[in-house]
């Protein structure tokens, strides 16, 4: 049985005020399981991981050829709707960025603006995405107090309860343990690993041990071009491509 697509990039090319960082990228990104980007800074993973939710419209002189297709719809068409799409692929960054509120009312944002809810339905689904997102235990005696003054690692476990409230069919994560403790990364890599057993999971990392451990399947990029996308165990042991080769090894920067 084939796998489904849930991604389908078709000759993506992105650039910033003319300049082109994305080059061509043609890739099936499958509905299940975690797939992984990695490759040196500056290759363009999180400018492609952005182009799946459309969070690059924002960027000033950013532009785009090619096509990107969710479940087979075209994401750049006239018809689409950024903000519902990104309810629908939903998103966790690098720096964990809670909203200057309560942890209760940083869950409830995107519930409020989606949904009408009761307050009883509201109270339920924050405590739902608090537990997917393995916050719930440490932070229900509290859930009126302030985000910032939760840990950086709690934090970014929010930011992802946060995303998971609206029941996105897909997350994506940039780099989302680079700035965490070795314990607080333990637990984003597990629930990664957790959420991809349920929904498509796109995840950035420079760290080749962490996508080794988290990933399905990984794509390695270089100087903006996809060189090679494998299953990651594939990838790792047998790289079919000499850069990929020399990445791992280390000789590439
Ligand atoms: N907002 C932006 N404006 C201009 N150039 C950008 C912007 N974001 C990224 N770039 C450039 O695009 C290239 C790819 O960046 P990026 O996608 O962030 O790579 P990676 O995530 O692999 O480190 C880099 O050369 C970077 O400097
Ligand atoms: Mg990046």
């Amino acid at each position: 049985m084939p796998e489904a697509v849930r991604f389908s990039l078709q000759n993506l090319t992105c650039a910033y005020s003319g300049k082109v960082v994305v080059r061509g990228v043609s890739l099936d990104i499958p509905a299940s399981g975690v797939t992984a980007f990695i490759g040196p800074s500056g290759c363009g993973k999180s400018t492609i991981l952005r182009c799946l939710n459309r969070m690059n419209d924002v960027v000033p002189g950013f532009s785009l050829s090619g096509r990107v297709l969710l479940d087979g719809e075209d994401l750049y068409g006239d018809s689409q709707d950024p903000v519902l799409i990104r309810r629908r692929v939903g998103m966790v960054f690098q720096r964990s960025n809670p909203f200057p509120t309560s942890i209760f009312n940083n869950v409830a944002y995107g519930l409020k603006l989606h949904f009408k809810l009761t307050r009883a339905e509201l109270e339920l689904e924050v405590e739902q995405a608090l537990r997917a997102a393995a916050l719930w235990d440490e932070v229900k005696d509290r859930l009126h107090t302030p985000a910032m003054r939760l840990s950086g690692g709690q934090q970014q476990r929010l930011c992802l309860a946060r995303a998971l409230a609206v029941k996105p069919e897909v997350m994506l994560f940039d780099e989302p343990a680079s700035a965490l403790d070795p314990v607080a990364t333990a637990k984003v890599e597990e629930l990664v690993m957790e959420l991809g057993r349920q929904m498509t999971v796109v995840i950035v990392t420079h760290n080749l041990a962490q996508a080794s451990r988290v990933a399905d399947r990984t794509a390695f990029f270089l100087r903006g071009e996809l060189i090679e996308f494998n299953r990651t165990v594939d990838l790792f042991t047998n790289p079919q491509r000499p850069e990929t080769e020399a990445y791992l090894l280390g000789r590439v920067s």
